[in-house]
């Protein structure tokens, strides 16, 4: 199956089964990365009330970099990985101050920031600037895995890296951040870990996992 395909099978798929969240009706960077901090290790459920809490509380990067240290953090009880809290904070201050209040613009610069990694920096890099580079999670290498067949460990970094390097390719240059929405959404909706509905995917034809029997053998994940 082509990248063209796969893209456009994905996106539409999207506009049927999407879940209206927040932070996906704005192309703010602030709003975007807020969001993709709290998300990390955390479901939305979980995630939803405190990225309410957030905007309501500081609805500008200003406003976050400006706020006292010990209710940035106060607000964050109950969450855990308390190091996100003070990187969101470390890093609001460093844009207030270092950066003229304003987001870096791409990808490269994004990186750089405190908490910003590869996933978060390509999240806020499509999302809100429409650059075309691939956000790949857990749910990432799922749906790459089994439609294309690609049996690399992601356990490893060598794997891991292979991922990358393949989502990358096949991101279409048009609209990458909504690719990048739907193909995490179509992982964490249809093409789940375990017992999937695969009669009712979309890509069931030509899923590689599928038509061989390996839908539970795929992706590979050593146990380390
Ligand atoms: N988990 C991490 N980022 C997410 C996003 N942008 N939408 C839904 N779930 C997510």
């Amino acid at each position: 199956m082509s990248p063209e395909v796969f893209s456009n099978i994905i996106l539409e798929w999207y506009s049927l089964h999407k879940r209206d969240l927040p932070w996906r009706n704005t192309q703010n960077p602030y709003i975007i990365w807020l969001s993709e901090i709290i998300l990390q290790q955390t479901r939305v459920a979980q995630g939803m009330p405190y990225f309410e809490k957030y905007v309501e509380n500081y609805p500008s990067i200003q406003d976050l970099a400006l706020a006292p240290e010990d209710e940035v953090m106060r607000l964050w009880q109950g969450l855990g990985y308390y190091s996100r809290a003070r990187n969101l904070h470390a890093c609001a201050k460093d844009i207030h101050y270092k950066y003229g209040g304003k987001f870096p613009g791409n990808f490269e610069e994004l990186i750089k920031l405190k908490g910003v990694g590869n996933y978060t920096a390509a999240a806020i890099a499509s999302f809100a600037f429409g650059e075309a580079v691939a956000v790949v999670d857990g749910n990432v290498f799922r749906v790459l895995s089994r439609v294309f067949g690609i049996a690399e460990d992601i356990a490893s970094g060598r794997g891991k890296r292979k991922f990358e390097e393949f989502a990358n390719k096949i991101i279409p240059r048009q609209n990458p951040g909504e690719y990048n929405q739907a193909i995490m959404e179509f992982g964490a909706l249809q093409c789940v870990p375990k017992n999937p509905d695969c009669s009712s995917c979309p890509l069931k034809q030509s899923c590689y996992a599928l038509n061989r029997g390996m839908v539970d053998l795929l992706p590979v994940k050593s146990k380390k």
